[in-house]
């Protein structure tokens, strides 16, 4: 969600709009960028894309500095006023900010008592206000003092008029930099440093500084702090894409995801995993938001296949606020693609303060949550760009099917055997694309779509679900179909599509009679199944039957999501959604 870029260096305007595009990824509704001219600050902003941006941003040779911001609006609509960067009333300083200030209001009131205005409905403007208030020349002083102020979460890059800095501030945003020869970045996430330097420095929360083209200068409130660089050695993968969306690129790179994942753990990875011992727990709580929660919901039930453990899961929003009993007995796994979520960060933080034991299953590997577990699990899907995620989705059963294995195997001290996995692989396809694309056309007129299972293939229709929420902007709902007589059958009438999904053989037929008993009220039924065997009378009730192979395994539900992925894509097309950039959502929701 959103980002920020600082540029120390020349050809300021271009360099700051080149790495902007590299956060577009991660979802925003506005950006802007500010740099340093004879005459003061040079401000430009544009609501939509970034090409908005770059129409209207006057190049000069002058520039020597400059901050860029893509706004995923919190706070006040997603306009030209409120988008960064926000500038003081005396013209002093300039800032872009990531984050929420959540005591803004209280702030904003006392500031207009003081006879100051606002002109944005942002948050953000609170804090460059503050800058001007607190300023009595010392910038680390005023600098400190306005982060002593404010609550919430915040990366901060900050201009000063006559500086040729960048100043800048953090608390549970993530804000990284490296310098080069006379040059300097600074952004909210790594990938802005490919092709600029072979190392940085990770600005951690509650620290303050500012850095110019040679030198970085790091303090918190103890005061001066040391930083040793780090080495920039992640691969991104391949971002190029020669498809027409990246949602497409992400199915189709699934296989390929998958067996990166399998050749890591087949490799002996897992030592810290290997370590633990599930007997020592008394439970296992798996946390996430939104896909890596469907994930979660997978993941218990292998842990509860496998252990004799008591194995809960929750969303991330949810679990700080729900008493969470825990203690060095609990063992929490968060599973995050980014490891910027702000609600998976906040459980894992809940879960360290009280001893817990963590594991982080992660896409993106220098990520907060990464380096904060105790135990890191990468999912080795490759950058992921699309909103909607397709493949880390697929690497995140794999990695939590693989660490149940693994935990399994050293619990007896043996090797895992990965055969099993690495044959579900070399089987894997992308299924019949037709047959997809008449379902997509079909659903994409409806307004009630209500996807039913049992068991995991209720993890498998609440994820479909939200792809095709996410994606195609429709109606879709998820139910254990064994809920169906206790209450949502009263929705049913012929305008409603039930998809049913059966690939559970010991509930099979019950399912089946929940199907029926919704075809019966009129529902008009898309089953989709691996089994061969299903009465025919009810075959013929079915307007769609989508066959997967029967994997006889938790893999199962890697088999069937790939399906619900391509129809929420050809669905999203057909409507003429960009599937890469659904609206109101970021890729990585960094506010709570
Ligand atoms: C997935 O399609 C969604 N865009 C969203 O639910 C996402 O999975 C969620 O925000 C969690 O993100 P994370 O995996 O980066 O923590
Ligand atoms: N809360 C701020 C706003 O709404 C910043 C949002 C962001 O991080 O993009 O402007």
């Amino acid at each position: 969600m959103c980002g920020i870029v600082g540029y120390i260096g020349k050809n300021v305007e271009s360099v700051v709009i080149d790495k902007l595009k590299k956060l577009e990824y991660r979802g925003y509704d506005s950006a802007g960028i500010a740099v340093n001219s004879p005459t003061g600050f040079a401000v430009f902003k544009a609501k939509g894309e970034i090409k908005n941006l770059e129409k209207i941003v006057k190049k000069t040779d002058t520039a020597s500095v400059g901050i860029g911001h893509t706004r995923w609006a919190t706070h006040g609509k997603p306009d030209e006023i409120n988008a960064h960067p926000h500038v003081s009333a005396d013209n002093r300083w300039t800032l872009v900010h990531n984050g929420i200030i959540e005591n803004y209001s209280e702030i904003k009131e006392k500031l207009v008592g003081q006879g100051m205005t606002f002109y944005s409905q942002t948050d953000s403007e609170t804090v460059v206000k503050l800058l001007q208030y607190y300023d009595k020349g010392d910038r680390f002083d005023t600098i400190s003092k306005t982060i002593s102020a404010l609550k919430g979460s915040f990366a901060l890059a900050i201009l000063r008029a006559e500086d040729n800095k960048i100043y800048f501030a953090k608390n549970k945003s993530p804000l990284y930099i490296a310098i080069k020869d006379g040059e300097a970045l600074l952004a909210s996430d790594v990938i802005c440093f490919k092709g600029f330097a072979e190392e940085y420095y990770v600005i951690e929360d509650g620290e303050y500084g500012s850095v110019d083209g040679n030198a970085l200068i790091v303090k918190n409130e103890f005061g001066l702090v040391g930083k040793a660089p780090v080495e920039l050695d992640y691969d991104f993968g391949d971002v190029e894409n020669v498809y027409d969306h990246y949602m497409i690129k992400e199915i189709y790179d699934t296989k390929n995801a998958l067996l990166n994942n399998y050749e890591y753990y087949s490799n002996g990875n897992y030592k810290k995993l290997a370590d633990l011992d599930v007997s020592c727990f008394d439970k296992v709580v798996f946390v996430g938001c939104g896909t890596a929660f469907n994930a979660c919901l997978v993941g218990a039930k292998f842990f509860k296949e496998k252990f004799d453990v008591d194995c809960f899961t929750e969303v991330a929003s949810e679990f700080r606020y729900s008493r969470p009993k825990l203690n060095e007995r609990s063992l929490v796994i968060l599973v995050s693609q980014s490891g910027e979520t702000a609600d998976t960060l906040a459980a894992h933080e809940l879960a360290k303060l009280n001893k817990a034991v963590t594991v982080a299953v992660v896409n993106v590997e220098y990520s907060t949550l990464a380096k904060a577990a105790d135990v890191c699990l990468p999912i080795k899907a490759g950058v992921e760009i699309a909103v909607a995620s397709t493949k880390a989705y697929s690497c995140q059963v794999l990695t939590l099917y693989m660490a149940a294995s693994i935990l399994e195997a050293s619990s007896r001290r043996e090797k895992p055997n990965f055969d099993q996995v690495k044959a579900f692989l070399d089987g894997l396809s992308f299924g019949d694309t037709e047959l997809f694309k008449r379902v997509s056309e079909t659903i994409r007129y409806q307004q009630k779509i209500f996807m039913i299972g049992r068991g995991a293939d209720y993890c498998t229709a609440n994820e479909a679900s939200l792809k095709i929420k996410e994606t195609c902007y429709l109606n879709s709902d998820t139910y254990f179909a064994g809920e169906l007589k206790h209450g949502f059958l009263a929705l049913i009438d012929e305008m409603t599509y039930v998809v049913v999904f059966a690939t559970e053989k010991e509930v099979l037929a019950k399912t089946i009679s929940n199907a029926e008993e919704a075809y019966s009220r009129g529902a008009r039924l898309i089953v989709f199944t691996c089994f061969d065997d299903i009465d025919k009378s009810f075959e013929n009730k079915c307007e769609f039957i989508i066959k997967v192979r029967d994997i006889g395994s938790g893999l199962q539900a890697i088999e069937n999501i790939i399906p619900w992925q391509l129809i929420a894509y050809y669905t999203s097309v057909s409507k003429g959604i960009n599937p890469d950039k659904p609206r109101n959502l970021a890729k990585s929701v960094t506010v709570e």
